[in-house]
């Protein structure tokens, strides 16, 4: 949809908008391109909010400015990040008919391109600047359009929660909420199991997988029956469906991209380390499943009763672990120097100052933990310090969960 923006509301003031996004990690995936060009999956995917990770994107258009310019953290981003955002902003430009450039300044917690969905945020919280900015006025379903274009995953990040992006028909793909996260909260802890950019990304490893696996028709063929499952388990409070769900069709998107030619391999000792700890706790009964991206890092999602005996379980692997929980609503903050969200006021949000010190500025071995990264125990709720053996958290997980 293109929406003139005419001089005369625009005149030569520049525009400027700063808008916050969550990552969000696939609990069924989005692996494989329907249409490379316009960035339409192939198949649908489920994804859940994560609280913890998230990127600031203060956007500032000018008829001074000559050229797009990426800053990330105060640093000049690649050429190559640049003109990945050059691309979406010329969408952005040609729907709203403006033809300056922009600053783009992002601030983030998330290590970029270590399948932790660092884009999604990226492209998220860039289109609800952007569109604030320029005063396109798209709504939340095109305004997930819009980010689809920048990365796929992006579109789920403008909804917080539990939110289905499904592989439709035609040339517009946009994602919607299946719950919100206090639906069915869940907590999530991050095994932070090599946090440097991966040696192929996910466009890259889709194409690949797509041309060379022999099992990737398979793989989307049974897509929607795993769509259902997810769906109806998120809907119905179901944390043993949701897991099994989840865990097969990671394991599945990994098959297809290990068996690409040349391989794929994002996992590595540590994630698989973890993924057996994982599943000795589910033998166990322990209401907590695992999932990952297209990285090495481990999601590994738990119900809150469950979190000193996860949390003690995964401590073994000797990886820096970020607790967090399903969430990630995106937010506003200002527009033309004015706040616009009432929590956004001060440009931060909850645990936003914190959780910087953790993430971002993480340098080197991910294994050499910075001060903050390990395992934090925040506050909890209604005395849920128990262990999992005093609450019942081991052997009747599923109805403790149904009950919350
Ligand atoms: C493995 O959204 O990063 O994380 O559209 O090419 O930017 P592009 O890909 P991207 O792919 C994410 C794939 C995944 C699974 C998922 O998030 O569902």
């Amino acid at each position: 949809m293109s929406r003139a923006v005419t001089p005369s509301r625009h005149g030569d003031r520049p525009g400027s908008a700063t808008a916050r996004a969550h990552a969000n990690l696939g609990l069924v995936k989005y692996w494989g391109k329907r249409d490379l060009e316009l960035n339409l999956p192939a198949v649908g995917s489920i994804s859940a909010g994560i609280e913890g990770l998230w990127t600031r994107t203060q956007i500032y258009f000018s008829p001074r400015y000559e050229r797009d310019l990426l800053l990330w953290d105060q640093q000049k981003a690649s050429d190559q990040a640049t003109a990945r955002v050059s691309r979406f902003l010329d969408l952005v430009r040609s729907k709203a008919s403006l033809p300056w450039h922009a600053q783009v300044r992002t601030t983030s917690n998330i290590p970029r391109e270590a399948g932790l969905a660092s884009s999604a945020a990226a492209f998220a919280s860039l289109a609800l600047a952007a569109n604030a900015a320029v005063g396109l006025g798209l709504d939340p379903g095109e305004l997930s359009d819009l980010a689809r274009r920048g990365s796929a995953s992006a579109a789920r990040s403008l909804f917080g929660g539990y939110v289905e992006l499904p592989a439709d028909e035609g040339d517009r793909c946009q994602a919607r909420r299946i719950a919100p996260a206090d639906h069915f909260p869940l907590e999530v802890a991050l095994v932070l199991a090599g946090t440097q950019p991966k040696a192929v990304s996910s466009r890259e490893g889709m194409i690949r997988s797509q041309g060379t696996s022999p099992f990737y028709p398979s793989w989307v063929s049974a897509q929607s029956a795993d769509l259902d499952r997810a769906r109806q388990a998120i809907m119905q409070r179901d944390f043993d469906r949701l897991a099994e769900t989840a865990q097969h069709n990671c394991l599945k998107m990994h098959a297809v991209a290990m068996t690409s030619r040349p391989p794929i391999l994002y996992p590595n000792a540590f994630t698989l380390r973890g993924i057996e700890l994982v599943l000795s706790l589910r033998q166990k009964g322990v209401a907590v499943f695992f999932t990952l991206d297209a990285g090495a890092n481990l999601a590994v999602f738990f119900a809150l009763p469950c979190r000193d005996l996860v949390i003690g379980t995964l401590d073994e692997l000797d990886c820096p672990v970020q607790l967090t929980r399903v969430g990630g609503e995106p937010a506003l903050l200002e527009v033309g120097g004015v706040p616009v969200s009432p929590t956004g006021s001060g440009q931060k949000g909850p645990g936003e100052a914190e959780q910087q010190n953790g993430l971002s500025k993480r340098e080197g071995d991910p294994r050499q933990p910075p001060e903050g990264l390990r395992p934090t125990t925040p506050d909890p709720p209604d005395g849920a310090t128990k262990t999992g053996s005093e609450d019942g958290c081991a052997g009747e997980t599923g109805d403790r969960t149904r009950k919350r």
